[in-house]
């Protein structure tokens, strides 16, 4: 038997439902937020992603799933949204008529090759946002604010960490900062740590195997760092995340795995009994420089991705209810090949309708029809025979008061509105 890859997995039955639930809530706050839904390639070229995420970060050196095609062309598949988002943006010349800022949302599957765990897989599916073309503080909040709400909406307690890298000037300082530093201490450190050094010392910080150590917990932290400017955003920031009343903390050890942030960064934890301790639900940050090192014009853009399976296994952990539906309004039923007829035009009236409709395709007996009908939990029954048919009507029964009328298969649709 062919079995699914290791890291996959598959989305059906109840799990389908609640992972549709929760996209429909998400579509819904981004559309409130008024962003604009956007599809960009699963696969893209290399080059797209070494000169975004980073040839230093974990993703680029160790995670990306590369292969040539027959064309020979260097191609992977995407292990995140914004570096395609931002592709598009450039490729697609939206620059070209900013009088507002580009906001998109998208939800897809990436590829990392990680070892997985629960929550952690190779093919994940993201929901991302992206707003592009202003440097305005205030859509560091909306973008806090939209990835905070949604959490919110789904039911899960949030925790926003914030934290600035600061501009450029700012950064630079500080990965020097980082350099003095973590040189005399290198030999304790692991021996990616050793590469990241000289790479890019910040990568360092957000080591997976040193994550415990002292010297990691005593290094030198970004806020020491910003300039004036910078900390002046940064204090703005959380201003307008106070007035949006916002939970949030400050955790200046937080750097984000990818290399093209630059001031805010943010994660959304939140206690998920069975993550272990506070686990990391999203995260996003400002990207200013990106846009330019794609060789666009200069732009400033900020965005936020969340895992979807990630916070449906938390909603579950937390034992959050998903509002799925669990019923149907009409199950229709009938014996002979004439009802059958019969029943084939009207489940196409009353779906047409806007009732959620469904019938027998097994050649059922009317009892186990009546089982089938219990089984989808259906509201209502139109139970078809053919003399009732002849005079025109149809047999309704109220599957929970088990009422039954005779209604004219004309008045069929308004009868079943007024009753349901
Ligand atoms: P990221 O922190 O790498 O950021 O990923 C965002 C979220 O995707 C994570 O917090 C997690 O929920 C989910 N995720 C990542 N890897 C996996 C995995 N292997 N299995 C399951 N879920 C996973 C980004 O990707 C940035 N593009 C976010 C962003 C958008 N920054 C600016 N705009």
């Amino acid at each position: 038997m062919i079995t699914k890859q290791k890291g996959t997995y598959d989305v059906v039955g109840m799990d389908a439902k609640k992972r549709k639930y929760v996209c429909d809530v998400i579509d819904a706050i981004c559309e409130k937020y008024n962003y604009t839904y956007i599809e960009t390639p699963i696969f893209e070229s290399s080059e797209l992603f070494h000169r975004s995420v980073g040839e230093s970060s974990d993703i680029v050196t160790k995670e990306t799933y590369d292969f040539v095609d027959r064309g020979e062309r260097n191609i992977t598949l995407r292990p995140e949204g914004t570096a395609g988002v931002v592709r598009s943006f450039i490729e697609n010349k939206m620059y070209g008529n900013l009088s507002e800022p580009v906001k998109v949302y998208y939800n897809g599957p990436m590829f990392r090759y990680e070892r997985p765990q629960s929550g952690r897989n190779r093919q994940f599916t993201q929901f991302g946002i992206e707003v592009i073309g202003t440097d305005d503080v205030m859509s560091d909040a909306e973008v806090i604010s939209l990835a905070y709400n949604t959490y919110k909406l789904l039911g899960i307690d949030v925790k926003v960490q914030l934290n600035s890298l600061g501009d450029n000037e700012s950064r630079d300082n500080y990965r020097k900062a980082l350099m003095e530093y973590f040189k005399p201490n290198i030999d304790s450190l692991c021996e990616d740590c050793k590469v990241r050094l000289e790479k890019n010392p910040l990568r360092i910080l957000d080591c997976k195997v040193d994550a415990n150590s002292d010297i990691l917990k005593n290094a030198p932290k970004t806020i020491d760092y910003l300039n004036e400017d910078s900390l002046n955003r940064f204090n703005k920031l959380q201003e307008y995340l106070d007035l949006m009343e916002i939970d949030y903390e400050v955790n200046t050890n937080l750097v984000r795995g990818l290399d093209y942030y630059n001031h805010t960064v943010f994660e959304i934890v939140a206690d998920i009994p069975d993550f272990g301790s506070q686990s990391v639900l999203g995260g996003g940050g400002r990207y200013n420089g990106l846009i330019e090192q794609l060789d666009g014009p200069s732009t400033p853009a900020i965005g936020f991705a969340m895992g979807l399976d990630r916070t449906i296994l938390a909603m579950e952990s937390l034992d959050v209810k998903f509002k799925v539906r669990e019923n149907i309004d009409i199950f229709i039923m009938y014996g002979n090949l004439d009802e059958k007829e019969t029943a084939c035009y009207l489940i196409q009236d009353l779906r047409m309708n806007g009732f959620v409709c469904e019938t027998d395709y097994m050649g059922k007996s009317f009892k186990n029809q009546f089982k089938s009908a219990d089984r989808f939990n259906s509201k209502f029954l139109v139970i078809l025979n053919s003399d009732d048919i002849k005079n025109y009507k149809v047999k309704v029964k109220d599957n929970e008061t088990k009422e039954e009328e005779l209604v004219s298969i004309n008045d069929l649709v308004d009868y079943l509105d007024m009753k349901l």
